[in-house]
């Protein structure tokens, strides 16, 4: 449609974005959740639009102002939990070219939900039993399309035995990803603000290798992503 006639390297490819973060209920009104806005799903759209693709976001409870930002021609489709968001991806997976996981995905759910609000007893406090979210990334990439291409998020601490950098490649393998936006968070940098630093893991051969670290806006880093998928998604050109 209109959105994408203008020609660019992705026209004519579609693109499926996770965005914002999962919550996971509890009960009618509470869940368990994170602070992940949306920013960077949504710039990644943007840019992904920009060259002439054909996007499509899982938004996971964005903020509709946020939502309002995307160009027109973007389907939005709407989820809560993580349980929702693997439904939707993996319907969405079959239209895709490329799929790009920025959402921040709740590792553990409530073992149950339950219809009517938890109430206060007595004087104690409560245990929560939380059961493990499937792997949402994991499972797109086991049920991945010939020449689909697939790029996780990963933002990752140091500690005394490992690097953060460390930690990413271990989880780059683990995923089974082609690409792995790899974001320190070792000194603060990250949630919320407007700049970031990453760093682009991607597989040379055995090996796997790091890009330099990029710095700059979510805008900025989503044109750098988006350039580095162009590569990927050409080098599969039929
Ligand atoms: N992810 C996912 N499903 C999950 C958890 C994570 O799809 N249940 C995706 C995220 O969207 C991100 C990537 O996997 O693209 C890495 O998320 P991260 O939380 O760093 O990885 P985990 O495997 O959950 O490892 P950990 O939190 O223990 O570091
Ligand atoms: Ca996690």
């Amino acid at each position: 449609d209109s959105a994408s006639s203008t020609a660019g390297p992705l026209h004519g490819r579609h693109l499926v974005i996770s965005a914002g973060g999962t919550r996971e209920p509890l009960d009618p009104v509470r869940f368990l959740g994170n602070r992940s806005s949306g920013k960077q799903g949504i710039a990644l759209a943007r840019a992904a639009v920009a060259a002439g693709a054909q996007v499509h976001v899982v938004a996971a409870n964005i903020d509709s102002g946020l939502a309002a930002t995307l160009p027109p021609g973007v389907r939005i489709t709407n989820v809560e939990s993580t349980l929702e968001l693997q439904t939707q991806m993996h319907a969405a997976q079959a239209e895709a070219d490329a799929i790009i996981m920025a959402a921040a995905v709740a590792d553990y759910r409530p073992a149950e939900r339950t219809d009517s609000k938890m109430k206060k007893t007595g004087g104690e406090g409560v245990t929560l039993n939380l059961v493990q979210n499937p792997d949402v990334l994991v499972g797109l990439v086991e049920s991945r399309r010939e020449h689909q291409v697939i790029i996780g998020f990963a933002a990752e601490t140091g500690d005394p035995h490992h690097s953060a950098l460390d930690y990413a490649k271990a989880k780059f393998r683990r995923k089974g990803v082609d690409l792995l936006v790899f974001n320190d968070v070792s000194d603060d940098r990250a949630f919320g603000h407007d700049d970031t630093a990453v760093q682009i893991l991607s597989a040379d051969g055995g090996d796997v290798t790091a890009s330099a670290e990029f710095h700059g806006s979510k805008d900025d880093v989503s044109e750098k992503l988006i350039e580095a998928l162009v590569s990927r998604v050409e080098c599969v050109e039929s």
